[in-house]
């Protein structure tokens, strides 16, 4: 986003029109900043066969999924219904990772009978495929390195105590397994967490793949997870992915050395590519002065960005209904019945009703987290690319939220 012409912009398109245009609340996408990322990301993975495999979860509008099938991206899937969205938007199966947990052996054979990668995530698992698939479906098997790192306990993932993968400490049994059953493993997965900012981490992850891999005759892949760290706050720093790119590059090409196959290096980013991409518009409902503090309350809440209120995340505010003039502090809380402070004593360029507020950072987990608690309806989105807005969801209706219900008559 830029100021140009008086105006906060993307690629030339007024927000304040778009405000105007489609309602809000909004939620806007930058693609040529998605575009960005993925070819930023493609560069700093020299002399190695990257594939990026985006993590669906985090934006998952159809044309979000195939602006990166344009961009060469792959995708991990966590539910058949992500993998379907993915083969929809054009995805062929050997490009579908899917990673999923704790789900029923029927959902993984109907992932099975769609042709995509599966990454297996515990031992009765391991065992039920073996059984039922023996050595003539290929998997992945995702471990557990037994990393605690990550913005905060809810999404540290790779921590001993975690749900996620398949201890590093029970790989003997693992080997076990697939010794039994003569089982065709491909790759090896970790996800750490989200989060992480020291490129020393994925490189600990990765040398503790590397450890694991050298039990495995065969391997075609190791996919060490998304998880980058993206700028939330002003001063924040995020992962220097070009240190991550070097120095997982230099130990893996060393790996493959060793292990006699130049093998894929996958990644599964889900902020660092659409984060940064997306703000929320929210126009300001009421100025409310307080002997504590002044609120200022908005069309949107908890029900349609979630991360302040469960993960304690910040998110920049800007007033973009005014360039110039005064500042003032003020606290941003949404219109639902609970508390839900989207972002506390921020300084913003003098708040009336009636301004739009953008919410940066709104790209990832934004929209695919969000919800119809109070029965609110979901916003629309708008994608930019080459200069213009594209309307790529409709706002909801009530009618959606009355889909679906069943009036029995009382
Ligand atoms: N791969 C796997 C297996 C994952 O579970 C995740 C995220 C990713 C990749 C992508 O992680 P990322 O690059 O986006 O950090 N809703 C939370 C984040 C939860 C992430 C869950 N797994 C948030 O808004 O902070």
């Amino acid at each position: 986003m830029e100021v140009k012409d008086q105006q906060f912009q993307i690629q030339g398109v007024s927000l304040i029109d778009l405000a105007q245009e489609y309602g809000t609340p909004l939620y806007v996408y930058d693609g040529e900043k998605i575009l960005e990322k993925v070819k930023l990301l493609q560069k700093s993975f020299s002399g190695v066969n990257l594939k990026i495999k985006y993590a669906t979860k985090a934006l998952s509008n159809i044309n979000i999924l195939k602006l990166m099938k344009k961009a060469g991206t792959g995708v991990d899937a966590v539910s058949i219904e992500e993998v379907k969205l993915c083969q929809y938007a054009g995805f062929e199966p050997h490009e579908i990772m899917y990673t999923p947990n704790s789900v029923s052996f029927e959902e993984i054979q109907e992932a099975v009978a769609l042709g995509v990668m599966i990454n297996i995530d515990n031992i009765p698992m391991l065992e039920h495929f073996g059984t039922y698939f023996g050595n003539k479906v290929p998997i992945c098997i995702r471990l557990n390195p037994h990393i605690l790192a990550g913005g905060n306990a809810k999404i540290s993932v790779g921590h001993i105590d975690s749900k996620f993968g398949i201890s590093i400490l029970q790989l003997k049994h693992v080997l076990k397994v697939v010794e039994a059953h003569n089982l065709h493993v491909i790759g090896l997965h970790i996800h750490t967490g989200s989060d992480i900012l020291d490129a020393e981490v994925f490189l600990r992850g990765a040398n503790i793949v590397f450890d694991a891999a050298r039990e495995f005759k065969g391997l075609k892949f190791l996919d060490f997870g998304g998880g980058f760290k993206v700028a939330y706050k002003p001063d924040d720093i995020s992962t220097d992915i070009e240190e991550v790119g070097a120095k997982v590059s230099q130990a893996f090409k060393v790996f493959c050395k060793e292990y006699g196959t130049d093998l894929e290096i996958w990644f599964e980013p889900g902020k660092f590519l659409v984060s940064e991409s997306g703000y929320l518009l929210a126009k300001v409902n009421v100025v409310k002065p307080t002997p504590a503090s002044t609120f200022v309350g908005v069309d949107t809440g908890l029900n349609h960005l979630i991360r302040p209120m469960m993960y304690d995340a910040y998110h920049g505010v800007i007033n973009i209904s005014k360039l110039d003039g005064p500042e003032r502090i003020y606290t941003i809380v949404g219109y639902i019945c609970e508390t839900d402070t989207i972002a506390a004593d921020r300084k913003l360029k003098e708040v009336q009703e009636g301004d739009i507020l953008a919410i940066k950072n709104a790209g990832a987990y934004g929209y695919s987290m969000a919800s119809n608690y109070n029965s609110r309806l979901r916003p629309a989105e708008v994608l930019i690319l080459n200069s213009k807005a594209n309307l790529i969801r409709e706002r909801e209706t009530f009618e959606d939220i009355l889909r679906h219900q069943l009036d029995i008559g009382l």
